[in-house]
């Protein structure tokens, strides 16, 4: 099967899944969007409020920081591509449960399977604590305040890959101080492209 049919397969997967309680809530799974191809894998936490209305990643105020971060670097948002760890909207924002995770991920490794990236970013601390785990970096968990922008190099069976953990972009909205550590982090991208 070719990448396209694959990840199609993965999102009708994800339009009918109740493998947890989020379904109930959610207008539309949001499953991911980009490059098949993609070197860069950014992996974000979980749809908000305008994501899980649109069906698509990071279109709300995180979003657009993340476009300006990609733009500092001379990306384009289809030349990468960008997932979340829950597909499905947490109500109220709220933070994803250890049961949600569990249940939810298999989606992100097999988009990971398919897109087979060289570099993975994580967005926040969701996504930073199941990538560590995925990878066997769990020896070299910290807190994101000490470990953002340093690259951890992992061999897997399809090669070698990078893993990058940066801040998560809406804590740019919020305290525009961490706009200068993501512009920087991104700089830190950029050179491993
Ligand atoms: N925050 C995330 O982590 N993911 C999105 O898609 C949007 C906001
Ligand atoms: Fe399924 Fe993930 Fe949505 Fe839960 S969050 S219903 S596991 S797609």
């Amino acid at each position: 099967m070719g990448h396209e049919a694959e990840m199609e397969r993965i999102e009708e997967r994800i339009k009918t899944c109740k493998r947890c309680e989020l379904w109930k809530t959610r207008t539309n799974p949001v499953v991911g969007e980009g490059s098949l191809s993609a070197k860069i894998v950014f992996v974000g936490e979980a749809p908000g409020y305008y994501e899980d209305l649109k069906g698509e990643p990071f279109v709300g105020k995180a979003g657009k920081v993340l476009d300006e971060l990609l733009e500092s670097i001379g990306l384009q948002r289809n030349e990468v591509y960008i997932a979340n760890v829950l597909k499905c909207r947490p109500p109220d924002n709220r933070n994803p449960t250890t049961e949600e995770i569990r249940a939810c991920t298999l989606y992100l490794d097999a988009q990971l399977e398919i897109i087979q990236p060289e570099i993975i970013a994580t967005l926040g601390n969701f996504s930073l604590s199941y990538i560590f785990d995925k990878f066997g970096l769990h020896s070299k968990k910290d807190k994101i305040s000490k470990i953002h922008g340093k690259v951890f190099a992992v061999s897997t069976i399809s090669g070698n890959k990078k893993i990058v953990p940066l801040y998560h972009p809406a804590v740019a909205t919020y305290n525009p101080n961490m706009k200068g550590a993501l512009i920087e982090d991104f700089k830190v991208l950029a050179k491993l492209l």
